[in-house]
């Protein structure tokens, strides 16, 4: 289950072509568990109609302050005191222009004015011309919102409708979902900087072979997500795999493990919380060849010559600020069998407070796992559940381990 489940939103749209993402967005929210009720101005209306928003929304749009179906006929007031947030978008640069002048002219901006403004977050996605965008009229407006307590969503950068290339294109409604469910999540490690390692790394036979794993970075990204959401600066260290970053994460990308060592020696210096989800090799080939080794026809085959890859984690937590208390380090494990005992002695051979075992080979590219978390006083399971919501349970036990920062 997300942040988003269970939760009422009022979805305004105002005029723009973005309107037509605003569908998706909707079918988005009804299935992570949201009620949509949706608001349209008499603009949005001239680009999708509010028989799509109502087959999607499975409720009927409003578009009028005069609208008699509420028996009190006051709909700005009845759907702003319902909704847990009222979300515009797209949110034009002239409803932008509206929302700083107080306008109450027609029932999305009305209702906008009238929300409880302590209890009823709005959250406005702009969508509009890259001109539009750029000019210090728009400009000076977004900043007067957010000042006014509106919380913007940045936008995307792209080919634009009309023809245009630039900054002004709405989020895509997936990138709206993660600012909102975002939102929505207790900011439990404000302040906190985290640094995690993801995915596997890739170590060089020569420049057109290598020896990897089947480590898929899943765990690692929900990771950086669920702690990025929560309200921590994240910087993600990943080897090779293709996964989208999360929104709002720094990535670093590296490929084999002396590259991730060394990404993460200078991040660590400035983390407060050290996550290592990374499937490291635990060997690489000790010379690799300059060019590609070829067949010379005998049947001979290369032999090579390993040498051990330093341990990543064991490193930093062997340093003074992790020793001293300044940076939490978790570890993870990947077993094949008799999971507990392993990871125990794991946890204290890499000298970490928290290490969270899990089976390597039932989880790898999976979306969901199970797994332990084990630290001095003993062990907890948490059971089978998406990579995701394990991430957040994860995040939520390491921020009650660690002094708030702010
Ligand atoms: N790790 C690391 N650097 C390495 C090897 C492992 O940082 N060179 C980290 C992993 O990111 C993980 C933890 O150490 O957090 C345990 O990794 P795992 O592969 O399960 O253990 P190994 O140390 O390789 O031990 P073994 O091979 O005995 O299982």
């Amino acid at each position: 289950m997300t942040e988003l489940a269970g939760k009422h939103i009022v979805l305004g749209l105002s005029g723009g072509v973005a309107c037509y993402k605003a569908a998706e967005l909707t079918r988005l929210l009804i299935k992570a568990g949201a009620t949509v009720q949706v608001v349209m101005t008499e603009a949005a209306g001239q680009f999708i109609t509010p028989v799509t928003m109502q087959a999607l929304s499975g409720r009927a749009v409003y578009g009028s302050q005069w609208d008699a179906r509420e028996p009190n006929n006051m709909p700005h007031i009845n759907l702003s005191r319902e909704a847990d947030a009222i979300l515009v978008a797209p949110c034009s640069a002239d409803f932008i222009a509206r929302l700083v002048q107080g306008r109450a002219d027609e029932l999305l901006s009305l209702l906008c004015l009238a929300r409880p403004a302590g209890r009823v977050p709005l959250l406005l996605a702009p969508a509009m011309n890259r001109e539009m965008w750029a000019h210090p009229a728009t400009q000076r407006n977004l900043a007067q919102v957010a000042a006014d307590g509106a919380t913007v969503l940045g936008v995307g950068t792209g080919d634009q409708a009309c023809g245009e290339t630039g900054d002004g294109r709405m989020l895509e409604p997936p990138e709206i979902m993660d600012e909102l469910s975002a939102f929505f999540t207790p900011k439990r490690l404000a302040g906190q900087r985290v640094l995690v390692t993801a995915g596997p790394t890739f170590e060089a036979i020569d420049p057109v072979r290598g020896i990897t794993n089947l480590s898929s970075g899943k765990m690692g990204f929900a990771i950086a997500r669920a702690a990025r959401e929560a309200g921590a600066e994240v910087t993600l260290v990943s080897g090779p795999v293709h996964l989208p970053t999360p929104r709002g994460v720094r990535r670093i990308p590296v490929q084999s493990a002396q590259e991730m060592l060394q990404a993460v020696a200078s991040q660590a210096q400035g983390a407060s919380i050290f996550i290592a989800t990374a499937a490291v090799a635990d060997w690489r080939p000790a010379q690799p060849s300059g060019q590609k080794i070829k067949k010379d026809g005998s049947g001979a085959v290369p032999t090579l010559a390993f040498v051990e890859n330093e341990d990543i984690l064991a490193t930093v937590a062997k340093s003074e600020r992790a020793r001293s208390g300044a940076l939490f380090c978790v570890g993870f494990a990947a077993e094949s069998e008799n999971l507990l005992e392993h990871a125990s002695a794991k946890r204290l051979r890499k000298g970490v407070p928290l290490l969270v075992g899990n089976i390597g080979p039932a989880t790898f590219g999976q979306d969901d796992n199970t797994l332990v978390l084990i630290d001095e006083q003993g062990h907890r399971t948490l059971p089978r559940a998406s990579k995701q919501a394990l991430a957040r349970e994860l995040v939520a036990d390491i921020a009650s381990r660690v002094a708030p920062l702010r």
